[in-house]
């Protein structure tokens, strides 16, 4: 105290003077009140911190019935619902801080993973599960199918469902083939044994070619429209740092982020494809 008192003496001597210090008497300011109120501008109250933007709960059932389709690249949705998808993790560093994003502003994402990635590292499934997000099958080693066997593409799907299973006790509802390569026939026989539907995109911002955090965002930005389901990846730096800018984007457009199969379930029958 003893200190600020000889610092407003100081303050009150150069005024008197006529001091032309710049910190204490800007030019365009009456000489004399200027320094005052820098005082005490310095004590008052802290300027509170804008908040986060926060996705709204939507409470819609992911249990989507298995007439609803084979595949998807979107959904008819009678309200601004979009799902943000994230592909090939989950990554040791990188998808820890997509969830910390997500949780920050209540998005629910769904993570079509790589059966060795989770068996590497569980605990950020159970993460991610335990968060709200869902999970789907995105293979075990993430090869084309549509260049495989049926038997070998079911081997890669069975394995890495039970992945999933064993790391978080969740069984996936979808799943998403690596390159999105997966002939018709497979998609059919799939939905049919497993019930589990063909998950494609409509928004695809090339984030794996690393182009930039701010050309993530605005690809995705420009391309969405309600019953979007948006393609990233979680693995990729620049995608990750383009996250939090991208869904404030949306959600300041009015778009509101629920799972894949929340979308599905969301969606008119006149969505099915097969
Ligand atoms: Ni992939």
């Amino acid at each position: 105290m003893k200190k600020k008192a000889q610092y407003l003496l100081l303050l009150l001597a150069s005024i008197t003077l006529g001091s032309c210090s710049p910190e204490l008497s800007p030019p365009e300011n009456q000489a004399g009140r200027a320094p005052v109120a820098k005082v005490v501008a310095d004590e008052g109250p802290e300027v509170p911190q804008q908040r986060t933007m926060q996705n709204p709960t939507v409470n819609a059932s992911g249990n989507f019935s298995k007439n609803a389709g084979v595949s998807f690249s979107r959904v008819n949705v009678s309200g601004p619902y979009i799902a943000l998808t994230f592909d090939d993790g989950p990554h040791p560093s990188l998808t820890p801080r997509l969830l910390n994003i997500l949780k920050s502003k209540n998005v629910k994402a769904t993570f079509y993973l790589v059966g060795k990635n989770v068996d590497a590292y569980p605990g950020i499934v159970r993460r991610a599960v335990a968060e709200g997000h869902e999970l789907g099958n995105h293979s075990y080693t993430h090869r084309l199918y549509s260049k495989m066997s049926m038997a070998g593409m079911e081997s890669e799907i069975t394995k890495t469902n039970d992945s999933i299973v064993r790391a978080a006790g969740v069984r996936p509802r979808t799943l998403r083939p690596p390159y999105g390569g997966m002939t018709q026939k497979q998609r059919t026989y799939i939905h049919d044994k497993y019930g589990m539907p063909c998950i494609i995109w409509q928004v695809d911002p090339l984030d794996w070619k690393r182009p930039g955090a701010s050309v993530v965002k605005s690809r995705i930005v420009n391309e969405t429209t309600s019953g979007a389901i948006i393609l990233a990846h979680d693995i990729h730096e620049g995608t990750v740092d383009a996250m939090a800018g991208t869904i404030d984007t949306l959600l300041a457009q009015g778009y509101k982020f629920v799972t894949v199969s929340q979308l599905i379930s969301l969606g008119s029958r006149s969505t099915a494809a097969r």
